[in-house]
Formats: C-alpha cells, structure tokens, sequence
C-alpha cells in the first residue's frame, strides 16, 4: 500500500540492524560490570590529559558515526576519568557509591523512557507513589502527609522552603509576589546549615539577609539560646519569623542539631519546622544511631537524598511535606492543555493530582525505579547494616588518628563524618594550613585516596565522610599510613 502512495522518506533514530546494536549492547554490559567489579584495583582518581580534554572542544558533529566508533571513544576517552566516587576509597564531600542494580534499573527506565510528572495509570507513577509511601513510614511521617522525588536535597529544600514561605506568609504571595514591605520574613539555620538553604532563600526572593546564620555549640549543634534570642529580637524589630531549619547532619561535621527541641520551638513561636536531612536522616534505619534523630517525625518538611548514604546512582533525592494540600497549593497549576482529573480510565482521567503538582518540574524520569529495585534487592535492614558499617568504620578511623601523635582529631565522629590534620611532631601551626592541604591534593594525584578539607574554626583540616559501601576498614589504615608517609615529606621540603 505504502509504495502506491509515493511517501517521502521518513527517519528514525531507530537502528537499521538491531543485532549489531545488541551485541554492541551485550559488550556495554560486560565492560560496565568489569568496570564495577575491577574498582578496588584501580587509582581511585587521575588526571584527564590534555590531548584528551581537546576531544571535547570539537564542534558538533553533522554527520554519523558508527556505534562501535561512537562507544570506542567513550572507552577511550570518557570511562577511564570519573570523578572517583564508585571506588571503596572515596571520602570527599558527601558523595554516594553508587550499586550494580542502581546500573541496571537505570538502563530499564530509560528503556521505558516514562514521563513520571504526569498522566496516570501508567507504571512509573505507581512506583514512585509507593516509595514515597514507604519513605513516609521509615521517616515517621503520617499517612496524610505528601512526597515527591528529586533531583537531590537542594531542589528538596527548595520545594519544602517554598512551601513553608507560601503557607506562613500572611497574604497570596504566589499571586502578589514579595512585598518588602509587608515580607519581611526571616528564617533561622545555624550557621553549620548546607549552602543550599541560601540558594533557596535566594531563589524565593528573600534575600540572603533573610537568613539568620545562628551560632553553634561544641558539638557544632545550633545554640537554642542564640536561636531563641534572634527570633525575639527580630520580632521586636518588626520582622516575620517563618521557619526554622534543622540540620539532621550537617556538611562539615554530621553533627545532628537537637531536632526535638527545634520541633518544641516551633510549636511555641508558630514557627514552619524543616529539616535538612541530607544524608543525616538515614540514621533513622539504624537502631543504634536511630535517637540521635529524634524529633524528625514532628517536621513540617523533610528534604533528603537517595544518592548519598543510601547509595543510589545520581540524582535521586527526595522532599517530604507533612500536609498535602498546603504542598500542592505551592506548586498546582494546570493549564488546558495538561487537564487531569477528569474521571474515567484514560491516563488524564484518573486520580487527582499529578506529581508535577508537587514541584516546579513538569517533565521528570523514572526515578522511581532505581529506587524501587535497590530497596526490593537488599531490603531495609541491609542499608540500615551498612549506615551502620559506616559509622563503625569512621569510629575505628578516629581511633586511628587519636593513636597517631602526629595526627590531631578536629571534629569527632558523631556520624560517618571525621575532620582531622597532620600536625607533625614538633608542629609549625603558621605552615598546618599548606601542608594538609598538599596531603589532600597528593593523595588525589597519587590515585590512593579522595578526601576532602573544610575550614573548621579558621583552620584547614581534612575531612572524610563515609558513604562508601564498599570500604573495608584495612581501606582507613592505609589511609592514615599514606597522610603520615606524604605530611612527613611535604614537612621536610619546606623546611
Ligand atoms: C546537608 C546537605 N544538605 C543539602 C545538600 C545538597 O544536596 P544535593 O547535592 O543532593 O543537591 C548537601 C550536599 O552535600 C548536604 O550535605
């Protein structure tokens, strides 16, 4: 039939011969799985070269390549320089490992290639109703209550922080904007809370000054007394205190702010409680660290991450909202040509809302599935086993370096994360600064080791936070062997 009617031809991105692509395919799965299995063998980091950098300043290519060429280019050229952090020696940052089954169910969902921020009866958004049910349960909150995945703890926050500005202001501030006259709404973190809570702040239009950075205790805990001075004083001085933000694991140290107490706080000054729980709210799987993060359940929101301390490939985090409505409130609008609800089988006709009533992404994958497979493979307990392992294996680490003489604990462990600095036997402290940071800077180069430096009280220190499933404690004794052998060099040059 077709021929009779002289069509032009039509393209697709479709292969013409679907078994080379399969076994181009099958040959990806080998390598991917030898590139997993094979880490521990390999430099946890190196440097991209230049001749390689220079592969990715051509222009965009207007012709095809082959797939076999195509693929042989990332072999050579891309695979062999990650950032380092599926490898058991990777401590920087707070940055996750990754699983086999998160590879794998990442290739599934971009297969099915669903749109999860609408339509319904449709799989992707059953998965991600379900796990968001689940993490309803683990985290303490009521079954009344809302979630949606993420990109990640800042676009958590900034969704939970919209909501709590858009609640507890005292007129429609999403029709009428910021009024800086009738705004003056502040909100209060300690000065220990992620970068990110800024962006948010910055971003609804509060100004950075809206931030009232509140000073810390010798745990890096926020100050009660501090916070509850501030919120008197700006009452005073006529500003609108709106949220108090709680650190379930700060950044730098992983200390856990008295969540409790902030949760008391808020109830008496009327105040929205979130709580920035990172990686920190996975404490709660643990039963041994599980009090540490008491008062969580009261929050009115709940940003936290599925691609930290939970080990899922990136991005995947994950916002929690304790009423629904006032979290659909925030984030609803349907124009005519994305109507939903309007009763019957159809995938426009079922349940009210659409996950893209929840936050500012219309589009999303299926990041639902990544989620579903790994907590369905291991089951809970497992990843409540390896926080554990975790925390364990941090606390052996500072024992460690509190029988090292020349090694000085910073900041202990009150999670999985340790600060600490080569300090020498005979410590020049004007020349510590410069010399932990070269210790840093050559184990990365060296290939043994990723950690990171904070600046803890003026001082620059190293840091390791362990999000690592795959670190063996023998991992933390050639750590320390390594800083000891490198500061002892690095201090000798110099002098
Ligand atoms: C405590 C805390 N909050 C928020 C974030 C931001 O999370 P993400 O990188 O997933 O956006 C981080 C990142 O490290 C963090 O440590």
């Amino acid at each position: 039939m077709a021929q009779d009617k002289n069509y032009t031809i039509e393209e697709t991105l479709d292969p013409d011969d679907w078994d080379s692509l399969r076994t181009l395919g099958h040959k990806m799965m080998d390598d991917v799985f030898d590139f997993m299995s094979e880490v521990r063998g390999r430099p946890v980091w190196k440097h991209i070269p230049d001749s390689v950098k220079k592969q990715f300043r051509t222009s965009i290519p207007m012709e095809p390549e082959s797939s076999d060429n195509v693929y042989n280019e990332f072999l050579e050229n891309i695979l062999p320089y990650p950032s380092g952090n599926i490898h058991p020696r990777f401590w920087g940052w707070v940055i996750g490992t990754g699983s086999p089954m998160g590879v794998l169910s990442e290739l599934l969902s971009a297969a099915m290639n669903s749109n999860s921020g609408g339509l319904d009866h449709h799989s992707a958004v059953h998965v991600e109703k379900q796990v968001i049910e689940w993490f309803k349960e683990i985290m303490g909150f009521p079954s009344k209550s809302s979630g949606l995945l993420t990109s990640g703890c800042s676009a958590s926050n900034l969704i939970g922080l919209t909501t709590a500005r858009n609640v507890m202001s005292n007129y429609d501030i999403r029709k009428e904007g910021i009024h800086p006259e009738k705004t003056r709404m502040t909100l209060y973190a300690s000065e220990e809370i992620h970068s990110s809570i800024q962006k948010a702040i910055e971003l609804m239009g509060l100004g950075s000054s809206a931030l009232r950075s509140i000073s810390v205790n010798e745990y890096f805990q926020i100050d009660l007394n501090a916070l509850k001075e501030a919120i008197y004083r700006d009452r005073k001085e006529g500003y609108s205190p709106f949220c108090i933000v709680g650190a379930a694991g700060t950044t730098n140290t992983g200390a856990i702010d008295d969540l409790n107490a902030l949760a008391d706080i808020c109830k008496e000054e009327n105040l929205w409680f979130h709580v920035d729980g990172a990686f920190g709210s996975w404490a709660t799987i643990s039963p041994e660290v599980k009090p540490l993060v008491k008062g969580i359940e009261r929050a009115d929101s709940m940003a936290f991450d599925l691609h930290k301390w939970m080990y899922m490939p990136y991005e995947v985090g994950c916002i929690l909202i304790r009423e629904e409505e006032n979290h659909r409130n925030s984030f609803s609008l349907t124009p005519s040509y994305l109507v939903h609800g309007t009763g019957g089988q159809g995938m426009t006709g079922g349940d009210l809302p659409w996950f893209s009533d929840y936050g500012f992404q219309l589009s999303r994958g299926f990041r639902a599935l990544k989620v579903w497979m790994s907590l369905k493979e291991h089951g809970i307990n497992k990843y409540g086993r390896l926080i554990q392992q975790n925390i364990d294996q941090v606390r052996y680490l500072e024992k460690l370096i509190k029988s090292t003489p020349k090694l000085e604990l910073i900041a202990p462990a009150s999670l999985n994360i340790v600060c600490f600095r080569y300090i020498g036997l005979d410590p020049d402290y004007t020349r510590l600064d410069d010399l932990n940071k070269k210790i840093e800077i050559e184990l990365q180069e060296s290939g043994i080791a990723v950690l990171s430096l904070t600046l803890i009280k003026n001082d620059i220190v190293l840091r390791v936070a362990n999000t690592n499933h795959r670190t063996r404690r023998e991992d933390f004794d050639l750590l320390i062997e390594e800083i000891i052998k490198i500061g002892d060099i690095e201090s000798h040059k110099s002098e």
